[in-house]
């Protein structure tokens, strides 16, 4: 299973174009290196792939990227595109894969739901985009080789529908985590997951692979930094530090890796202590790039 990181910071991005935090500058400055917005893309065969999660900056991502190059006149070695939720930060990017390419559109039965009411995803022609809905805990396959199960994670409604009052720990189809299998592998992706029960942690353990929601470092970031108003939980993600946070709770499978790491979060600086201690801990965090190959 080979695994790139197409994108690997939160929504917004690093810099994320209306921020000045030091991050953001550095990040304009050439000090520190950008990510783009949340996305993977897997192949099992090394030639057809599955995109997860569409980005904004999917256009970029995917230029940036030889194994994504056209093949022929209007023809991608992508097989498919699957979202985990209908976050912007995953979705608005099928907006730039509307121009005639043939794909399957995989996600559950709620967020197609919400991207059916949403009419400018009609720009996704039905001829060529077949959208198809996955069960959670049914296995399907995403590409040759690739299979895929999806499955509830705790996590809340898309920012966008979000009412008076927010369940923060659903187990629905609005979040989900992915299993991703081929050759004998297990690699899981779970880019947004508010809270860790047991019985996730025993999944994760048992993976080969753990690309996991490294969002913020700390529950009141970005209220301490003045860049918001939301708790880390608020927003639908455990934070990485404290008792209850990843890092602590999360010591195997041997192979972990942060994704959709937001701009205030001090492991978008590789020279930080909060960096280093990540690693000492056995965790790497991505970068725009990455390749991870099982
Ligand atoms: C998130 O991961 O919390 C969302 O991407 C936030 C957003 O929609 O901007
Ligand atoms: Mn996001
Ligand atoms: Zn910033």
């Amino acid at each position: 299973m080979r695994i790139i990181i197409l994108g690997a910071g939160a929504g917004g991005g690093l810099p994320q174009w209306n921020c000045g935090c030091v991050h953001c500058n550095a990040a304009r400055a050439g000090r520190l290196d950008a990510m783009s917005q949340s996305s993977l893309a897997v192949s099992a065969d090394g030639e057809t792939w599955a995109i997860l999660n569409a980005s904004p900056d999917i256009r970029a991502q995917l230029a940036a990227t030889p194994a994504l190059h056209p093949t022929g006149p209007r023809t991608l070695p992508l097989r498919s595109v699957l979202v985990t939720n209908g976050d912007i930060d995953h979705v608005a990017g099928l907006l730039t894969l509307r121009e005639s390419q043939a794909f399957d559109l995989f996600a559950t039965a709620a967020i197609h739901a919400v991207l059916d009411a949403n009419p400018v995803f009609g720009a996704l022609n039905p001829d060529l985009v077949t959208r198809r809905a996955l069960a959670l805990d049914r296995a399907a396959d995403l590409a040759p080789g690739l299979g895929a199960t999806i499955f509830a994670v705790p996590g809340k409604v898309p920012l966008y529908l979000e009412g008076e009052t927010v369940q923060t720990d659903l187990l629905a189809e609005t979040t989900v985590g992915v299993e991703l299998s081929a050759n004998g592998r297990r690699a899981l992706y779970i880019p947004g997951c508010a809270d860790l029960p047991d019985w996730l942690a025993q999944r994760i353990a048992g993976a080969d692979l753990v690309l996991f929601d490294g969002t913020l470092w700390s529950d009141d970031e970005m209220i301490r930094a003045g860049l918001g108003t939301k708790t880390s939980r608020r927003m639908g993600h455990l934070p990485v530090s404290g008792p209850e946070g990843s890092l602590a709770r999360l010591t195997a499978p041997a192979r972990r890796v942060y994704v959709h790491v937001n701009n205030s979060n001090p492991l978008c600086d590789p020279a930080s202590p909060e960096s280093a201690q990540v690693r000492a801990a056995g965790w790497q965090v991505a970068h725009d790039g990455m390749e991870i190959t099982l």
